[in-house]
Formats: structure tokens, sequence, C-alpha cells
């Protein structure tokens, strides 16, 4: 290990993260009985300028009236470059602050954004006399987040999220592509001719890179990392694919930007039954191996080691919290 030890930022389960637009009444009282970990009821991209006050004050009375149940609850600001943005923070931290558990600040893209918005909610907590301290949750989807998304992640002790912004990312990256998340068949490689001159065609994921570099930022500052939008909610399969690749690479959940795909999070960023049995045998043969003074054994036909106790410890862990979620 190094001598650097990582602080963990305060622990929820954040499989699924369900985006809500405030300006649609009828969709935040549905948001309220969704069985999302996390609900952001969103007063920016989903919300036409015109209608920005009225999704201020929907979302007031919305935390304020709603019963939301044990859900975290996250509020999407405006970004920092619009006049929209102090107002959403000052009113509702100062009119509905109870139940609220987040702020998630888009297109984040040097540390000086997090650090005024943190300046600002210190202040409103400070006059207030709130008790409770908010935290943070920003949004990677700009090529200067990304450039700065280790100091960004770094940039607050509020700090608990890293989010990739697939759709603005690709905007701002000028990617050619329209979809929202997922493949694109432009993104492939070739396979050298056969004996028959015919070649295969491989699709690659456009968004590996992005998404491993936001994981890596976010687990060395102890934040969880989350992949962002899936535009085709009618595509339950793409959905589930993407959503693996991001579990694989160590997110810990994802967007879902129509209530049919909460179930789908839900389930796949949910180690397996498999999975979690498996671990337990790794810890209990590593503990075995360890009375026996080995640092290494075989299980199944496989090497495991000391690193093999800590890859199963996560999964173990990590199904504790939702069974633990799940009993409350
Ligand atoms: C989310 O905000 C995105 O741009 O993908
Ligand atoms: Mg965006």
């Amino acid at each position: 290990m190094s001598f650097t030890i990582i602080e963990q930022c305060r622990a929820r389960l954040n499989r699924s993260e369900l985006a809500v637009p405030g300006s649609n009444t009828t969709f935040l009282e549905k948001a309220a009985k969704s069985p999302a970990d996390v609900i952001f009821l969103d007063l920016e991209d989903a919300v036409a300028p015109d209608d920005k006050e009225k999704a201020r004050k929907n979302i007031i009375e919305a935390l304020n009236d709603l019963d939301w149940g044990g859900r975290t609850l996250s509020i999407r600001i405006n970004g920092l470059d619009t006049h929209y943005m102090y107002r959403d923070v000052v009113d509702i931290l100062e009119q509905a602050v109870d139940k609220l558990d987040l702020i998630m600040i888009p297109k984040a893209g040097t540390a000086a954004d997090i650090y005024a918005v943190d300046m600002l909610v210190t202040q409103i907590e400070a006059a207030k006399g709130y008790k409770k301290r908010i935290g943070f949750e920003m949004i990677i989807e700009t090529a200067l987040g990304m450039q700065n998304v280790d100091e960004i992640a770094a940039a607050s002790p509020r700090n608990e999220c890293l989010h990739f912004g697939v759709a603005d990312y690709a905007a701002s990256t000028k990617a050619r592509t329209t979809n929202i998340g997922g493949p694109n068949p432009d993104y492939h490689v070739l396979t050298d001719p056969d004996a028959d001159g015919n070649r295969d065609v491989h699709w690659g994921d456009m968004w590996h890179y992005a998404i491993a570099r936001m994981v890596v930022a976010a687990r060395a500052n102890g934040l969880r990392p989350v992949d962002g939008p899936f535009g085709d909610f009618s595509d339950p399969e793409g959905f589930r694919a993407q959503a693996n690749r991001a579990a694989v690479l160590g997110c810990e959940g994802k967007w879902a930007i129509h209530p049919s795909q909460v179930a789908l999070a839900n389930e796949i960023f949910t180690p397996s039954e498999d999975d979690v049995t498996k671990a337990r045998r790794i810890i209990a043969a590593m503990e075995q191996a360890q009375k026996e003074g080995k640092g290494a054994v075989a299980l199944d036909g496989r090497l495991i080691d000391i690193a093999s106790i800590k890859q199963a410890e996560v999964m173990v862990s990590k199904a504790e919290a939702i069974a633990a979620n799940d009993a409350a």
C-alpha cells in the first residue's frame, strides 16, 4: 500500500440514478415511488429556459411535500456559466434542504468550479445553521472536465461521485455520433482477410477510455464512479450491454433516463449470487492459506493470492450493503 491513505466518501447505494425533469410534476410524483437508489431532480438540460423558475418551484414543493422513502435525493443545478445556477442553489437549500442529500454539478470543468459551489453552499449552511452537510456529484462531460478530472475529484470534501455525461462529452469532443451512449458502427476494427478474402467487423467501445479514466480519478479520491445516460430507452439489451461494460470497469451504477431502465441498472450493478458465493469461498480459502503461512493457493484450478481477498471483499461488502438496503 502507498503511505497515502484514500479516504472514502460517505457510502451510498448508487446502482441506478433516475433523472427527473423538474418541470414535470407528474414525473416528480411518479419518481417518489421509484425503486431507484438515487434520484436527481433536474433543473438543467431537461428543462427549457422558460420553465426554469417553475421547475425550481416544483422541485422545492416536491422535496418538501412528497414522501421519498429512504431514497438518496439530488438536484442537478444549472451550469456555472448561466444566471440560473445561484438561485438554484440558494432557493432550494434555503427552502427545501431537509430531504436533499446531494447537488449535481453539470459540465464541471475545473476544480475552481467545485470550489465556487462549495463556497456558496457553505455560506448558506452556516447562515441557516444547518447541521447536515450536502454532498456533491460532478458530471464529467466536457473535454475540459476530462482534462482536469483528477483535480475536480479532489476539489472538495463534499465530493461523493463522478458521472460520465456521454451526450455532452460527445458534443464537446466533437465525436462523430448522434447517439446518447452505446457503441457506434463506425468505431470498429476489421480482421485480416481469411483464405476466401472474407473479413470480420468487430465493433469497439468508443467510450472505453473516457469511462476508465473517470473511474481511476473517482477511485483514487474515494468517490463513486457512475456511468451516465443511454438514450435509446426502447433497447433494454443495448442498455444492459453498456451497463455491464461500465460495471466491469468499476462503475457503481448507471443513470436511468426512463423509469424502465431503473430495474435493469439495479439488477446489473447487484453482484450475482454466484459471484458472491465465489467471493466468499475465495475469502475462506485465503484465510485458511494465511493460517498455514501461505501467500497464495489454488482454488478451482486457479491461483488466488492476497489481492484476490481484496477483490472478493469488494464484492461481498457490496452484496451486504444491498441486502441491508433491501431489508430497511
Ligand atoms: C448528461 O448530462 C450527458 O450530457 O450525457
Ligand atoms: Mg449533459
